[in-house]
């Protein structure tokens, strides 16, 4: 559905019944353009080293006292296994943002050998009557890169890319990164574009609820998706991290942040009825029903984190984040085996799911 600037506005003040229309109408969409399963990506925190300083982050670069790791190749390759074992269909490589020679290599070593693990290599028995795809699907979130690194990691067999745009608003962007050349608004953008030119599906998102954001702001953040035509979404409620130059500043309360989130998945949802929308995990630090909630209110993909945990704890973007394995995964319209691909892309495509 096409919408113009006031519209979305308006839908996303709505509170009350008028809000709960909105998110349930969402759903029924995302129900009939999307599909009716919920798609599992198993989430893999390979590294928490990273080159900048986003002001709202707890793993910037200068942030005291935490403990840097990076996970081997086996650990990453082993947690990979377990998530086709399990019937995930698909994992996320996540990390900050690290640009060396070694990393590219050992990232690109690491996207071979996932790609050429397989049901029979792990293991894995689907139950009585299902199919389960032989391979898993590969999503990529490791920050801006180059075109050529964008391109050598596809040609390892990933398949998709997550890369939040954080704020579409080129004025609240500077507001919540330190104003140096590795924090670049326009950079951001090519990368983004750069994911398309390696043949990715292109995965955005923003932050919600960020001190002095407007609801103009937050409009145009969907309409930036809408333009984009990007193929997956991830967006989440701003959550203040102790120690981070960005924590106290003014924000808004938490169940207005929450409540926000559900009405931007929805509305998002209303304007691209076929791309994936996670329910992410930041809405989870807010209330333990968050994601549950977002599933029906549209989204579509849930994120359990996979991460092997061997005494590890420095993956902590903001403060109150849930633990690796605190998710029900008893739904069951939870779909086991399947990639999970972002139907707007297939259909662009031409390939099926
Ligand atoms: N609150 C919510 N989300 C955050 N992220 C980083 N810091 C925070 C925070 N304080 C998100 C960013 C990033 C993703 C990996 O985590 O949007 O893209
Ligand atoms: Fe690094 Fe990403 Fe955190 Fe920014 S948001 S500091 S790029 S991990």
């Amino acid at each position: 559905m096409k919408f113009n600037h006031a519209e979305i506005i308006e839908m996303l003040s709505a509170e009350g019944d008028e809000m709960q229309q909105l998110l349930d109408k969402a759903h029924a969409v995302r129900v009939a353009r999307a599909g009716e399963g919920i798609y599992l990506r198993g989430l893999i925190e390979y590294s928490n080293q990273c080159r900048k300083n986003c002001l709202y982050c707890g793993i910037r670069k200068d942030m005291p006292g935490l403990e840097r790791y990076t996970l081997t190749h086996d650990q990453v390759v082993g947690a990979a296994a377990y998530a086709l074992r399990e019937g995930y269909g698909s994992v996320v490589i996540q990390a900050g943002e690290i640009t060396s020679k070694q990393y590219t290599d050992a990232v690109e070593r690491i996207v071979r050998d996932v790609k050429a693990l397989t049901l029979e290599s792990v293991g894995a028995a689907p139950p009585e009557g299902e199919r389960w795809q032989d391979t898993l699907g590969i999503t990529l979130s490791l920050g801006e890169q180059s075109l050529d690194t964008y391109r050598r990691w596809f040609g390892a067999g990933a398949t998709r890319y997550l890369l939040r745009i954080e704020a579409s608003d080129r004025k609240l962007f500077s507001q919540i990164h330190p104003r140096t050349i590795v924090h670049s608004y326009d950079d951001r953008l090519r990368a983004i574009m750069d994911l398309r030119r390696a043949g990715f599906q292109v995965g955005t998102g923003v932050m919600i609820g960020l001190p002095g954001q407007t609801p103009a702001q937050l409009a145009g953040d969907l309409t930036f998706m809408e333009r984009m035509g990007i193929d997956m979404c991830g967006m989440g409620p701003y959550i203040e991290c102790a120690g981070t130059p960005l924590a106290g500043g003014q924000v808004p309360p938490l169940q207005w942040r929450m409540d926000m989130t559900l009405k931007m998945v929805a509305v998002l949802r209303l304007m691209m009825p076929d791309i994936n929308i996670a329910a992410t995990t930041a809405l989870e630090a807010i209330d333990p029903q968050g994601r549950a909630r977002a599933l029906r209110s549209g989204a579509n993909v849930m994120m359990p984190n996979i991460t092997p945990q061997d005494g590890l704890s420095g993956y902590k973007l903001y403060d109150n984040k849930p633990e690796p394995g605190c998710v029900d995964l008893s739904m069951p319209s939870i779909r086991r085996g399947v990639p999970g691909d972002s139907k707007h892309f297939t259909s662009v495509a031409g390939k099926s799911e």
